[in-house]
């Protein structure tokens, strides 16, 4: 049996780690083999590939180059980490996908759907995941988070108005596939937010109540 493959999103400093934590307490809770990964990332070559998006290093990245390094370390992600631990039954928990490509990549940088659709094709065929969490957050609240952390990435870095597009994506994709994702109001208190969460994420996964 193939385990289940969940995702969790949201704009800059939306509070994923956090809600991760609260997943990983229901797994556990339950005694379910997972694994906890992220993107981009989760292999040698993807952290790799990862380094180069967050920081340049001064380069200036064309936003298909930025697309492409980002589809070929999900490529490696999925081929060493992610498709085997579902073949041998364990949990994925991933620290955005996909939806990200859409909301950043699509939303943020303006590339057309249909080229993020085809890639996405591409390298993950018909996987799509089983649940997919998105943290909802006025990027302007998000991002003061992120500057009282420590210096802004690449991306970080980006516009207000990049984050809005971001951010929007995010909530269009949500009322796009209701039976897939969630949307959660993160502004609110960390115990409301984690109640809503634990609340999601048995309606959607019954084999977890
Ligand atoms: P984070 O996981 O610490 O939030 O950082 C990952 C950064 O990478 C974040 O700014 C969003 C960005 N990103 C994309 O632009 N496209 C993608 O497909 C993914 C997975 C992440």
């Amino acid at each position: 049996m193939t385990g289940k493959f969940i995702t969790i999103e949201g704009v800059e400093g939306v509070g994923k780690s956090t809600n991760i934590a609260v997943l990983e307490e229901i797994l556990r809770d339950r005694a379910i083999d997972y694994l906890c990964t992220r993107e981009p990332g989760g292999t040698a070559l993807a952290e790799n590939i990862r380094s180069r998006l967050l920081d340049s290093g001064g380069e200036n990245l064309a936003a298909l180059t930025e697309l492409l390094l980002i589809f070929a370390a999900r490529a490696d992600h999925l081929d060493k980490c992610i498709l085997p631990a579902l073949e041998q039954g364990k949990w994925v928990v991933c620290d955005r996908f996909t939806d990200a490509t859409f909301a950043y990549q699509g939303g943020g940088r303006g590339l057309p759907r249909d080229c993020i659709s085809a890639l996405q094709s591409m390298v993950q065929g018909e996987l799509r995941p089983d649940l997919t969490v998105i943290l909802d957050l006025n990027p302007e609240v998000g991002l003061g988070r992120v500057r009282r952390r420590g210096a802004p990435d690449r991306i970080e870095r980006e516009t207000i108005d990049f984050h809005a597009r971001v951010r929007q994506s995010y909530q269009e994709i949500a009322r796009a596939e209701p039976e897939r994702c969630v949307l959660i109001d993160a502004s609110a208190d960390p115990d409301s937010v984690r109640l809503m969460l634990r609340a999601a994420v048995m309606d959607k996964l019954p084999e977890l109540r």
